[in-house]
């Protein structure tokens, strides 16, 4: 599901506060002692993941905090439909999520707010006792704040868990399951990145939130409120990890592989200042911010296997949508824009397969499993998975298949891609946040149809 389909579902949502009933999750059974969950952060990523717990008979939501009310005024519409309990609700200030972390025995919490908020958030949860804690994408801001996220899991045994949802796109998981049968040969080269024109994400009206307007900071609503002031400070892979984390799945990193260097190069900004002038006139007051985000921004990543990734940021000009995946060995590719594999002695020589034909031949095990409950889920079914798989691990007690060591590697990209950029495109040394451990740690990841 896109944004403005999003949106638009989300208005009609609240619209139908009246209608009854909800739609269950069918391969779901409904347990006796149901998982307690907690939610920072209801915006609209975490309206996404709100619905999909409030469609689990193993969840009780104890309690949700944020600081708009429209926000709060929606989720409790989605809630109240639902025909679930209402949870308690903490507002008013924005350190409100202290006091629902005083709660008792909460099993984990899910973080859907501004990416500068998230180590703060993700910390206090572990040393407020919360052993599961799933966050939207980003550790933090800082190389620091990632360190200090890993030390603190490791301090407390606490699970984070990105919810990285790319890594449970179909097409995504079915070259997974390809490369794990060796299709591909020994893998040599990865890309794929952010390729999103958020152009009407990052500037609206304060109302709406996509297409309207060219404000952003307190007069812009959603993410044009915060998002977009990171495009006015920073210059780096502001958004790796929709491309990095399925690629760090294909070639095993942290579990027998690191990220050993890196180096970025940005590209002029134009687009954002650019975008303004064309929509709302030379003379509106945002025509005159310089944009310190260069419009691509392109990283390169060694790896100790010997790989190399490459990885475009890509959100401020006129584009459609695409992660660029290219996932190339020995014995073949598969190109994402392309929409074509290629195996060697298996396609004609030279010349591209339609890649749903090897898609559907190796479609991953989860969700031949899940296909029904993932219909209706967002970004086209894959959000149903991260959920799932924290859920499936607090239940088991069990790792998360997508633990800190993950989340930092991945998001740790953007600190050190502006580094790089800082630097002059200085070649940096990628810090290895495992300490060693990445040289004898397993891959866990999907390995069967359970989550
Ligand atoms: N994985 C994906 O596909 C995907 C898609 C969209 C957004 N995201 C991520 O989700 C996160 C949230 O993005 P969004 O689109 O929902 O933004 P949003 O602005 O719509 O929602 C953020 C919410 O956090 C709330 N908030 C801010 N500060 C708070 C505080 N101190 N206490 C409590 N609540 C607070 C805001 O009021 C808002 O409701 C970001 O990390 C974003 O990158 C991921």
């Amino acid at each position: 599901m896109n944004r403005k389909k999003f949106i638009k579902d989300t208005a009609l949502t609240a619209a139908l506060v009246a209608l009854p009933g909800r739609e269950l999750f069918a391969g779901i059974s409904n347990t006796q002692e149901k998982v307690r969950l907690t939610m920072i952060g209801v915006g609209l990523r975490g309206q996404n993941h709100l619905d999909l717990i409030m469609r689990r008979n193993d969840v009780e939501l104890v309690a949700i905090c944020d600081i708009d009310e429209r926000m709060l005024s929606i989720s409790k519409s989605i809630i109240d439909r639902s025909g679930n309990k209402m949870p308690q609700i903490f507002s008013g200030d924005p350190y409100a999520w202290k006091k629902m972390l005083a709660l008792k025995n909460i099993d984990g919490i899910i973080i859907s707010t501004p990416w500068e908020w998230h180590k703060e958030m993700i910390i206090g949860s572990i040393e407020a006792g919360i052993k599961y804690i799933g966050t939207e994408v980003m550790l933090g801001i800082t190389l620091q704040d990632h360190w200090d996220v890993v030390k603190s899991a490791e301090q407390y045994n606490a699970h984070v868990m990105m919810l990285e949802n790319v890594c449970y796109r179909r097409d995504v998981m079915a070259a997974l399951n390809m490369v794990r049968q060796g299709l591909f040969g020994e893998l040599v080269h990865l890309q794929g990145g952010y390729q999103h024109d958020l152009r009407e994400v990052k500037f609206n009206n304060g109302i709406e939130a996509y297409g309207h307007g060219c404000e952003f900071g307190d007069k812009g609503w959603s993410e044009a409120r915060w998002r977009t002031h990171h495009s006015v400070y920073r210059n780096g892979d502001l958004y790796p990890t929709h491309g990095i984390g399925p690629i760090a799945h294909y070639i095993n990193i942290n579990r027998g592989n690191r990220f050993v260097n890196i180096s970025s190069f940005s590209s002029k900004a134009r687009g954002l200042h650019d975008y303004i002038v064309k929509k709302c006139g030379p003379t509106h007051p945002n025509a005159k911010i310089n944009f310190k985000l260069g419009d691509i921004v392109t990283t390169s990543i060694g790896c100790a296997n010997g790989e190399t990734i490459l990885l475009q940021h890509d959100t401020n000009l006129p584009r459609p949508y695409s992660l660029g995946f290219r996932v190339q060995g020995t014995d073949g590719l598969w190109m994402d824009v392309a929409r074509g594999v290629y195996i060697e002695g298996k396609s004609k020589p030279h010349q591209w397969d339609n890649s749903k034909l090897w898609f559907d031949k190796y479609d991953h095990p989860l969700w031949k499993r899940w296909s029904n409950e993932t219909a209706g889920a967002g970004h086209g079914g894959m959000d149903f998975f991260v959920i799932h798989a924290l859920v499936e691990s607090i239940k088991r007690k069990t790792d998360t298949p997508m633990d800190v060591y993950d989340a930092a590697a991945w998001s740790a990209i953007t600190p050190l891609s502006e580094i790089s950029i800082e630097k002059g495109n200085e070649t940096i040394e990628f810090p290895d946040f495992t300490g060693g451990k990445w040289m004898y740690r397993k891959p866990v990841f999907s390995l069967s149809d359970e989550f």
